[in-house]
């Protein structure tokens, strides 16, 4: 593996290329990583490097993302069937469908949807934003998707701003049940439950601390507590076992892996490096449109305030 690691890196130097990795990413590929983070973060990173070369250790859309807000520079996914489900759970056909059911609000979109999605919403977010976002635009309804779990958490925490979902949702934390979490709790009594947005309603109102991918792991960094119970992804409890190691984490159930985001390995990033695949592409029409929808984002994220 270190032999590995070397080869990606002086191939990183030699093409002026960038690594972002993703929290639910094998935990290896951090030490080839120059970015490690949530989706927010990794989207800032993309829009600020001067790199010449991204390579997005993640899946499809977030590729797609850094392609949108970099449209000169070479963006690799090095496995191309990772995908999200996700992000595949609304096409543009089922877009257009949903706003004309509920014509003239204004619609936001997760960061986990396609390029062609979001060239027709008006903005983005990200967990980490989500509530933000939909707070900035100051309106009494707006529509939201594809992820209805994070529709309905943000909802709770605005004052009376109807948030109106599309029915999709992540496969890995909608399958989290209250019976995982109450047998867990009562497994480990007084231990707190960090939970992800994209989890059930009944899961995230159990929890004590409901936050994005960085959310989590920064509640755990500033927590005197000794012992937390998680709920979503496997990447993130193994990263906070291993940065730190003096604290005890408890995965809500075994099975909570997302299968597209493991498919990268170092083999396939030397590989793609190397042999610059998958180059991402976009059509520039839509690339155009989406971009509008990701930089009012990040442009909300920067200032609080939509424009
Ligand atoms: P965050 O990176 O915003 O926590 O989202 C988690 C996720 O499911 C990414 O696909
Ligand atoms: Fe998509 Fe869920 Fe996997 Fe994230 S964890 S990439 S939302 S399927």
């Amino acid at each position: 593996m270190k032999e590995l690691i070397e080869k990606i890196n002086k191939l990183k130097q030699e093409k002026n290329a960038v690594i972002l990795a993703h929290c639910y990413q094998n935990a290896e590929i951090d030490e080839v990583a120059d970015f490690v983070g949530d989706s927010l973060y990794l989207s800032q990173m993309a829009a600020k490097t001067n790199a010449s070369m991204i390579l997005f250790a993640g899946v499809y859309f977030m590729a797609q993302t850094a392609k949108i807000l970099c449209p000169d520079k070479k963006v690799l996914l090095p496995n191309k069937m990772a995908g999200c489900e996700m992000a595949d759970m609304i096409n543009l056909q089922q877009l257009r469908e949903f706003k004309h059911k509920y014509p003239n609000i204004p619609v936001v979109c997760y960061i986990n949807s396609t390029a062609e999605v979001k060239s027709e919403c008006d903005i983005c977010c990200t967990s980490s934003n989500a509530i933000n976002i939909v707070d900035s635009l100051k309106a009494g309804k707006v529509l939201f998707l594809p992820d209805k779990n994070l529709g309905r958490w943000v909802e709770t925490h605005l004052n009376g701003t109807q948030v109106i979902t599309y029915d999709g949702y992540c496969p890995i934390h909608h399958n989290i049940t209250v019976e995982d979490v109450l047998k867990t709790k009562k497994e480990n009594p007084g231990v707190k439950l960090l939970a992800h947005p994209e989890c059930k309603e009944e899961i995230s109102s159990l929890a004590d601390f409901v936050g994005s991918t960085t959310g989590i792991m920064n509640f755990v960094k500033n927590s005197p507590e000794k012992k937390f119970i998680i709920a979503t992804e496997k990447g993130v409890v193994d990263r906070l076992k291993r940065d730190y190691p003096q604290k005890d984490f408890v995965i809500i159930k075994d099975n909570l892996i997302c299968e597209s985001m493991k498919l990268n390995t170092l083999e396939d990033i030397y590989h793609s490096l190397n042999n610059e695949t998958y180059e991402i592409k976009v059509d520039k029409d839509i690339s155009q449109k989406a971009l509008k929808c990701i930089e009012r984002m990040l442009d909300v994220s920067k200032t609080g305030a939509a424009k």
